[in-house]
This record gives structure tokens, sequence and C-alpha cells, in this order.
């Protein structure tokens, strides 16, 4: 028997919200969305009091899992209702000064069971081909011969089901844990595969940080050599629970060629370097043009802006991506050019930087930092 919304409400009638009220009656129930024994809804709640709620969707979580004919489900908190504007929004923890001392620290953060490196694909700002950078990483990586995750991380705005045109929502195992999505011999798994892609939400500090969690606790990746980590741009919440939550491996920072995006990059370097994760290399995208027709090359951002950037911070550099009609007609529409199109010269150049990433991983620096990397972008 496939479960009902009604069945739903009547058992998170009999949880409490934390000031008493009956959840049901607290204002803070999204649409609850019940497919194929599969249940979704979000508590949209102040950001203030998220501490108070995270009990309280835990309890809702496993009131719903124990209606007959569910299979999994998934509450997430959000603060829609943040009281308005950027006060509301809570202070990201301390970062000067190393606010994490990663990898050496005895209660450092543990791996996640199965998952040999963790990298974080980063770039200071949105735009720069972060999540295309990661997809194809990705798929150099298991070209080389590796099994690879990918991760989606952007929660605000997740890029995985349009970069790899996935509809389909997650199974769940034993109820309790998502199953991850399987495409191109990649184990995917975002946020944006649980929730619609209408759905109005801001999610912000405490909320990325339980949605994050839950993708890398409670999402069966099995045995992974690399995990991807694509990341949302920028320094903010995102990077400081994935730095504190795993032990990344390293990070890899994408970057156009222009001085803007370039200052952007270099604060995306920083914040790493801060929490101790060692800086895997520098991508270059959208490095040059070649004209389709003429064959002429352009450098419509300045080129090797980013190659001279890696090499004045001391940091490797990985390779640089041309501006591509068929890497963005492929990334956009869902066909990965790597995948697609593996012959392509475009696919040889994001190999050759998976086989640096590799090189790297297998390096030294990474050896000891140990067992996980993260990609951002
Ligand atoms: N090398 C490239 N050549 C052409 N288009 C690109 C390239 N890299 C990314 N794009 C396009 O640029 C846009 C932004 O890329 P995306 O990967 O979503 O960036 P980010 O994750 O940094 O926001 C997308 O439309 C993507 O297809
Ligand atoms: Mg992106």
């Amino acid at each position: 028997m496939a479960p009902t919304k009604e069945q739903i409400l009547d058992r998170l009638a009999a949880v409490a919200a934390p000031d008493g009220r009956k959840l049901t009656d607290a204002g803070v129930l999204s649409d609850i969305v019940v497919g194929d024994g599969k249940v979704f809804f979000s508590l949209s709640v102040d950001a203030a009091a998220v501490k108070a709620w995270e009990p309280v969707r835990k309890q809702a979580e496993e009131a719903v899992r124990a209606v007959p004919g569910v299979t999994s489900a998934m509450i997430a908190l959000t603060a829609e209702r943040a009281g308005g504007g950027q006060g509301a929004r809570p202070a990201p923890a301390p970062a000067a000064g190393g606010a994490r001392p990663h990898g050496h620290a005895p209660a450092g953060p543990s791996g996640v069971p199965g998952v040999k490196h963790i990298i974080a694909v980063a770039s200071g700002k949105g735009g720069v081909g972060k999540s295309t950078t990661a997809i194809n990483l990705a798929l150099g990586l298991r070209d080389v011969g590796l099994k690879v995750g990918v991760l989606d991380a952007d929660i605000y705005g997740p890029s995985l089901p349009k970069l790899l045109a996935i509809r389909e929502k997650p199974q769940t195992i034993g109820g309790t844990r998502l199953k991850p999505i399987e495409r191109y011999g990649l184990t995917v798994m975002s946020i944006g595969f649980l929730i619609e892609e209408e759905t109005p939400m801001i999610w912000r500090g405490p909320m990325v940080m339980s949605a994050l969690t839950q993708m890398l606790r409670e999402v069966a990746w099995g045995e992974i050599d690399v995990m991807v980590v694509d990341m949302p741009p920028g320094t903010g919440d995102a990077q400081l629970t994935m730095a504190q939550q795993v032990p990344l491996a390293g990070a890899i920072i994408v970057s156009t060629p222009q001085d803007l995006a370039l200052i952007d990059a270099r604060r995306g370097i920083a914040m790493f370097q801060r929490v101790n994760v060692p800086i895997l290399g520098v991508v270059e995208n959208m490095s040059y043009f070649l004209c389709p027709s003429c064959g002429a090359r352009s450098d419509i951002f300045g080129h090797g802006g980013a190659r001279h950037e890696a090499e004045r911070l001391k940091v490797p550099f990985l390779g640089e991506v041309p501006l591509d009609m068929s890497i963005r007609e492929t990334s956009d529409s869902g066909l990965p050019i790597v995948a697609t199109q593996p012959d392509s010269a475009h696919a040889k150049i994001y190999r050759s930087i998976a086989e640096n990433v590799r090189n790297a991983l297998a390096g030294p620096g990474a050896a000891r930092a140990a067992p996980n990397i993260v990609i951002e972008a």
C-alpha cells in the first residue's frame, strides 16, 4: 500500500515542536512530497532556532519512516523564514587563524567509510565552470582506472541533475540510507535529486551543514577511490562544513584567466590553506578560444593568468581548458564531453588534468593528508 499524505501528517502530529506545539501546527512544514514510498519535505525554521529543531527533524524522520509503505524519508531544515536579510545569517565559524587543526587534531574529522580520497573542486566565484570541470575531471579519473564518486555540495544551486540529466529520485536501502545514482560509471549524489527544482529554498549555515552531513553519512557510497566534491562558490559555510566533516585530501581551484576571477581564486586558496587542506592545483578554465570556422585563437579573457598565479602562490598548475561551444553544449545538456566524446581534444585535456590530480594524490603530501580529497571550485 502506498502511503498517503494524510498518514504522514497523522504521524507528524504526534511530534512536538521545540515550543511544545504539534509539529503540524507549528507552521513550518513545506508541501509533503510522497512518491513511490519515498517522502521528502522540509521544515522552514528561524535560523536562530536551528539547534532546537535538529532533534525534531530527526524525530519527524523516524515517525515518517514508521508509516507502513514508506521506504525512505528525507527531511531538511531550511531557513526560509530567517527573520529577514543578511543579519539572520549565522556567522560562519571563525576561520582566521586556522579554526580547525585539520589532519593533525586527535579528534579530527572521520572519513566516509569505503571512500579513500575526497577532493573538493572549488572556485572563488560562480560561473567560472567549476561544475563542468568537476564532472569532466571525475570522468577523467574514471578513465585512468579509478572508481569515482561525485558529491554535489552546492545546496543552494545543485548542478548534478542538469550536468548528468538525472531526473530519477534515489532509492533507499533498508529505509535509512540512500542509494546513490550511477551514471557513466560514476556514483553520484546531489540534494537536487531530492528536492524539486522550483522549490524556493534558502539554505543557510547550519542547514547547509545538516544537508551536507546527511549526503556524506547517510548515503551508501560503496567502495570509492576518489570522491570529487563539486563545491558551491565562495568561502562560506559549505566549505567550512566540508573541511570540518571529512578529511579532505586536497582542493582543486578553478579560475578563469581574468584578474577578477583570480582575486576570488586566491581567496579560495587561502581559505583551504588556513584549514590545512592541501591545494592539489589550479585549473584555468575558458583559457582561450579557437574559432571553429577560421581556426584562429583568441585569448578572450587574457590567457595564462591562472598559470602565473599558481606559480606565484607555489601551487601546482593542473592544466588549461579552452572556451568552447561543444563543452558548453555537452555540459548544459547532461552529456559531459569526456563521457560522450571521449576522443575529442577536450576529453584529452580533462584526462591529462585527471592524471595530474591522480599523481598529486599519490604524492607525499597527499599521502600524509590521507583519506579524503575534496575538490571545490
Ligand atoms: N570551457 C568551457 N567552454 C564553454 N563553456 C563552458 C566552459 N566551462 C563551463 N562552461 C559553461 O559555463 C557555464 C557555467 O559553468 P558551470 O560549470 O555551471 O560553472 P560554476 O559551477 O562555476 O557555476 C555553463 O553554461 C557551462 O556549460
Ligand atoms: Mg556549479
